[in-house]
């Protein structure tokens, strides 16, 4: 649902990106050529500490806080829930409140972990949450202290791939692993929605610039493939011939429980006009050569530009 009323107030006024040093943060930061950015990163302002919060977006008096630092480790949260919960969850009900004192929009990312994916249809915005480790429940936690904000977004996304940042995600590290002639370990039975950094950038600007209904928006490339899907479909795209070892995640003892099939379902991002390139292209504008890297085939309306795209 857009509303002119609505769209974006304070175009002259800054966006304040958090964690602008991780991977989907340092391309939100570069993608408001046309607007003033003001970035931290854990080591200007770490988010957790909440005076220093409140400090700096009084400051800064941003339009638009897009908080994408997080604690990631999903096996290492089952030992610190405490740390997982500081920076997923209450760090989160900080900079909500704080973007409700200035008057902000307030963009913040979530995951597929909060599904237990015991299902085998994708999940949309209405499904219930049920998360299986403390990484989901403290994410799911960030969620709902995000979604208090008067202007509070949350997109959910999942195994993010492309752009650049110190931790690879799962697919950059098979396709970094395909192109050195490595065998490389994919999981037969967790299914993905795998979710484009530059994509999910594209429809954050969507969002915030068309004045989009606040709430929950489900944000990953349409449709959804195995690990082993994933794999090939790049080694496909990089014209490899790969050694894939084949293992389901019972095999890799992984510490904490991942969701087993967790499609997501854009419905509520293609209800508000916006349509996401299905995965395959992504990875295709990603890997080929001579392709558009930058979230090219994302735009408003893409329904009509990209027929082939179908939620799963
Ligand atoms: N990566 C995925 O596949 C995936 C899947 C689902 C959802 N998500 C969500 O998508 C969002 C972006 O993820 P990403 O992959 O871009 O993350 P990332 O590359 O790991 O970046 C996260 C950033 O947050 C910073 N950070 C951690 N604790 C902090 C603190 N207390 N204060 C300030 N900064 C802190 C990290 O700094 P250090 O490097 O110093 O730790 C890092 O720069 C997150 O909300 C994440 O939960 C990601």
């Amino acid at each position: 649902m857009l509303t002119d009323a609505g769209a974006d107030p304070g175009r002259g006024r800054a966006v304040l990106v958090t964690g602008g040093a991780g991977r989907l943060g340092a391309c939100i930061a570069g993608s408001f050529p046309d607007r003033p950015v003001v970035t931290t990163t854990r080591a200007t302002l770490d988010i957790t500490d909440h005076r220093a919060v409140r400090r700096l977006v009084a400051d800064v008096r941003p339009a638009v806080i897009v908080n994408c630092a997080a604690y990631n480790d999903v096996d290492a949260a089952e030992d610190s829930p405490r740390d997982a919960l500081a920076v997923n969850a209450f760090a989160v009900r900080t900079l909500a409140r704080a973007a409700d004192d200035c008057g902000a929009t307030f963009v913040h990312y979530s995951t597929d972990f909060v599904f237990d994916g015991e299902t085998t249809s994708a999940y949309d915005e209405t499904a219930r949450p049920s998360p299986r480790g403390t990484y989901g429940a403290s994410k799911l936690l960030g969620e709902w202290f995000a979604l208090d904000a008067a202007r509070g977004f949350v997109c959910r996304v999942e195994s993010l791939f492309g752009g650049t940042g110190p931790r690879p995600g799962s697919l950059d590290r098979i396709v970094d692993g395909m192109r050195a002639g490595r065998p490389v370990r994919v999981f037969t039975d967790r299914v993905a929605s795998p979710s484009y950094v530059p994509d999910v950038a594209a429809a954050t600007r969507y969002l915030i610039d068309r004045g989009a209904a606040p709430g929950l928006y489900h944000c990953v490339n349409t449709g959804h493939g195995t690990w082993r899907d994933l794999a090939e479909e790049a080694a496909r795209v990089l014209g490899l011939s790969p050694s894939l070892e084949l293992m389901t995640m019972a095999e890799a003892r992984l510490t904490a429980p991942r969701p087993r099939f967790c499609a997501l379902s854009n419905r509520r991002l293609t209800d508000a006009g916006y349509a996401m390139p299905t995965w395959q292209d992504a990875v295709r504008r990603w890997l080929a050569p001579g392709c558009e890297p930058l979230g090219a085939a994302s735009r408003p309306s893409a329904r009509q530009t990209h027929p082939a795209q179908q939620e799963p």
